[in-house]
This record gives structure tokens, sequence and C-alpha cells, in this order.
């Protein structure tokens, strides 16, 4: 069982007290830092004995591990309370099956009280090196201080990416809401474009993936900076544009060589995997709107 099936199987079984416990926890410890008995107890608002029992019954279940002379919440416990007030909130009543589990997120499907489908993503960037995360997130300073708070602050970039992107294209996943480490996003088909499927038309594919690159720069202000075949989905006639956490404002020094990073990844792969040909210079041009809103046909 993964950490984020641990952390839904403790929505059932946690107690009042425990649930006080944990949100003490959290308080105190500011998310992921530790916290001693004392200050627990004046958090959580239980007496200290209470708070005694509760942290033993926790940490029989991996939910809070001992540091030191003080406590930490640990992922499952983060998790379930993610989900918890997402349950709280009646944005989801079940969790589903995984749909994909990667090196820095597990997504799995949940289901609202309706019965719509949606898909929580579950940031594990304590997976890899910090190193790579550091590179690769562009995480600084004090937000490096914990895998924890990267995963917290993971969670946040990408809401914040895809609010700013919202009703921008199709091609942009609908976040609803986040809470902690994870995100609550609207569920989409298709397949990764890495898998290469029969595309109805690769060209206007590749046309339509361009175009969703430029109206993210031009009117959301953003760059991906991740973007490749592994972040697009398909359903072979239309795509979505995925995995924005580590997306940049077009104020950001680098941003004109991270969106020409962006745009030939995905001219290069169109080329090798289906043999269209288009020119990468034009095609950064494109997106960045320094050609005009017509793309070399
Ligand atoms: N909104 C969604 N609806 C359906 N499936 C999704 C959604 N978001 C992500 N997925 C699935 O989860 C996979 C990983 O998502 P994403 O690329 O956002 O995370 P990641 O942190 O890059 O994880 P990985 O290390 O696996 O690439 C996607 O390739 C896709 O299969
Ligand atoms: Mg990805």
């Amino acid at each position: 069982m993964s950490t984020s099936e641990r952390a839904a199987r403790a929505l059932k079984s946690l107690h009042d007290e425990e649930w006080k416990t944990l949100s003490g926890l959290e308080e105190a410890s500011s998310g992921h830092g530790t916290s001693d008995l004392g200050r627990l107890s004046r958090m959580s608002r239980l007496p200290r004995e209470r708070v005694a029992f509760a942290l033993s019954q926790l940490e029989r279940r991996d939910m809070v591990a001992r540091r030191g002379s003080g406590y930490a919440l640990t992922k499952e416990a983060v998790e379930a309370m993610a989900i918890r007030d997402y349950v709280r909130r009646d944005l989801i009543f079940a969790l589903g099956a995984a749909i994909a589990k990667g090196k820095e997120s597990d997504v799995y499907e949940v289901l609202t009280e309706e019965g719509t489908p949606l898909a929580l993503k579950f940031y594990k960037l304590g997976r890899t090196s910090f190193t790579r995360v550091r590179k690769k997130r562009f995480l600084e300073g004090a937000e490096m201080r914990s895998w924890m708070t990267a995963n917290y602050e993971a969670a946040r970039r990408e809401y914040t990416a895809l609010k700013k992107l919202e009703g921008l294209s199709p091609a942009f996943p609908r976040a609803i809401a986040h809470s902690r480490s994870t995100v609550l996003l609207e569920e989409l088909g298709g397949v990764r474009l890495s898998q290469r499927p029969p595309l109805v038309s690769p060209r206007e594919l590749e046309l339509a993936v361009l175009e969703s690159v430029r109206i993210a720069f031009l009117k959301a202000h953003l760059v991906n900076a991740d973007l490749s075949e592994y972040n697009i989905l398909t359903t072979g006639d239309s795509v979505w544009l995925i995995d924005w956490p580590q997306a940049v404002g077009t104020d950001h020094p680098n941003c004109m060589d991270l969106l020409a990073h962006d745009v030939k990844t995905v001219v290069n792969f169109f080329r090798r995997a289906y043999g269209v040909e288009l020119d990468a210079g034009a095609a950064v041009a494109y997106a960045s709107g320094e050609a005009g809103d017509s793309l070399l046909l």
C-alpha cells in the first residue's frame, strides 16, 4: 500500500483527538518542523496526557515520528490531512485507483459526491535527490529547508500557475483546489505523447501545442519550463499541457531561454516521432509573439 493509500485509510479510522493532535502539530511546527509535547498540548487544546496518548497511537500508524525530544508529521499524516480537507470542503467523496505513479508525484482518481472523476496529485519530490529537485524546480534558500517544504511549494506553485491559465485554452487542465503537498485537478483523458499514439493530424496537434505555449506566454505571462512529450497528454485529436510547478513568469531573467527550450523540445519530438517538419526558430518567434499570430504553414 502506498503512502497516499495509507493516508486515505487513516481517514476512516482516526479519532477526533488524533486529528486535533495532528492539526496542533501542524500548527506548532509550521507544517514540517518539530514540536514538543508542551507546545503541542497548548496548540491542540488538549490535556498533556491526552496528547501523549494520541501521539502514541499516531506513532504506531506512522502518522507522526519522534525527532529528538519532539515530534514531526510524516508524509502519511500530511496527505491524510489534505484528503480530509477536500472531503470537508465537499470537493471529494472517495479515493479511487492510481492513475500514474512517477518519480515526482503520484496521481490518483478521486470521485465527487455526484460521481465525477477528478485527479488528485500528491507531490513526492523527496524521492529524488534534493540536488536534482533544486536544479529542476527553481527552489531556493529557505524553501529548501526540507523535502516537505519543497512538496508544499510545488503544489502551491502548480495551483497558482493553473489558475492563471484557467479558461485561456482548452489545453490547460483546470485546477480545483490545493491543500498542503497536493493539488486537485480536473481529470483528463488520453495518454502521454511520449507513447507516440496515432494522431489524427500530427502537424495540427503540434500547432495546437505551440498555440497554447504562446497563449501561456502572452496572456498568462508564464513559461512551463519543463515541457516535453512526457508532459503532454493527447486523445489523438486534442492535447493538454500538464505539470506546471516549475513554471516561471515572463519577468524571470531566463524566461526567453526556457521558452525556446520548451518549443524546441516539442518541435524536435514531433519531427522524430511523426516526421513533422517545422522550423524551430520560427516556432520560437511565434510562441513569444515576435512573429505575429499565424505560424509558418
Ligand atoms: N489531470 C490529470 N488527469 C489525468 N491524469 C493525469 C492528470 N495529471 C497528471 N496525470 C497523469 O499523471 C502523470 C504524472 O503527472 P505530472 O506529469 O503532472 O507529474 P510529475 O510530477 O511529472 O510526475 P512524473 O514524475 O510521473 O512525470 C501524467 O503523465 C498523467 O499520466
Ligand atoms: Mg511530468
